[in-house]
């Protein structure tokens, strides 16, 4: 098979925050659209306890789980025990990695590009990402956001691989 391309799908904090306790500190409904139209159609592989945190299931994507617990299931979840497992059982030549923090570590040095929302405030949480490591990473476009209402600033990052 030909090497997928394997993009993992984040938004950062300023202070590293991805996540706190099973939820996000922070709603961009821009962030949720561009993540709807950049994730649509490509498998999703995701770690359980994000799967668990969804609202319900996204459409027209498969979501793909990771867990070691092999008596887990949900309905429509399709079930890997490894990373291996997962990128076999996603069978496309673009693999959408969604989160959470667990799983972007365990992917990242498979990953081809990241598609990268940095979020410029910094909240509580304890689920964190360390920063991206520019020896590695190459920015290719960037699309600032400023702070409006009560939502705060970001940025549309696209990081690739050198
Ligand atoms: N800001 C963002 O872009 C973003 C995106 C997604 C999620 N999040 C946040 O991230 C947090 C969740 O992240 P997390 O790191 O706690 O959990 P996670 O990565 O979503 O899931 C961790 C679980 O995945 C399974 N797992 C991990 N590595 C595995 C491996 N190598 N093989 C098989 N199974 C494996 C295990 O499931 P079992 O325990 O079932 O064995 C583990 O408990 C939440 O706060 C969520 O809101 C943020």
């Amino acid at each position: 098979m030909i090497h997928p391309e394997i993009i993992l799908f984040l938004a950062r904090a300023d202070n590293g925050v991805i996540g706190d306790g099973d939820t996000i500190p922070w709603r961009l409904p821009e962030d949720q659209r561009r993540f709807k139209r950049m994730t649509m159609g490509k498998p999703m592989i995701m770690g359980r306890k994000t799967f668990d945190s969804l609202p319900g299931m996204l459409p027209g994507r498969r979501h793909i789980v990771l867990t070691r617990d092999k008596k887990w299931e949900a309905e429509g979840a399709e079930i890997a025990g490894n990373l291996k497992n997962a990128l076999k059982i996603a069978n496309s030549p673009h693999i959408a990695v969604i989160g959470g923090a667990e799983i972007y570590k365990a992917f990242l040095d498979k990953a081809d590009r990241i598609e990268l929302t940095e979020v410029h405030i910094s909240p509580t949480g304890d689920i964190k990402m360390p920063a991206f490591d520019d020896a590695v990473w190459e920015e290719t476009e960037r699309e600032d956001h400023d702070a409006k209402n009560d939502q705060p600033a970001f940025s549309f990052v696209t990081l690739k691989r050198k």
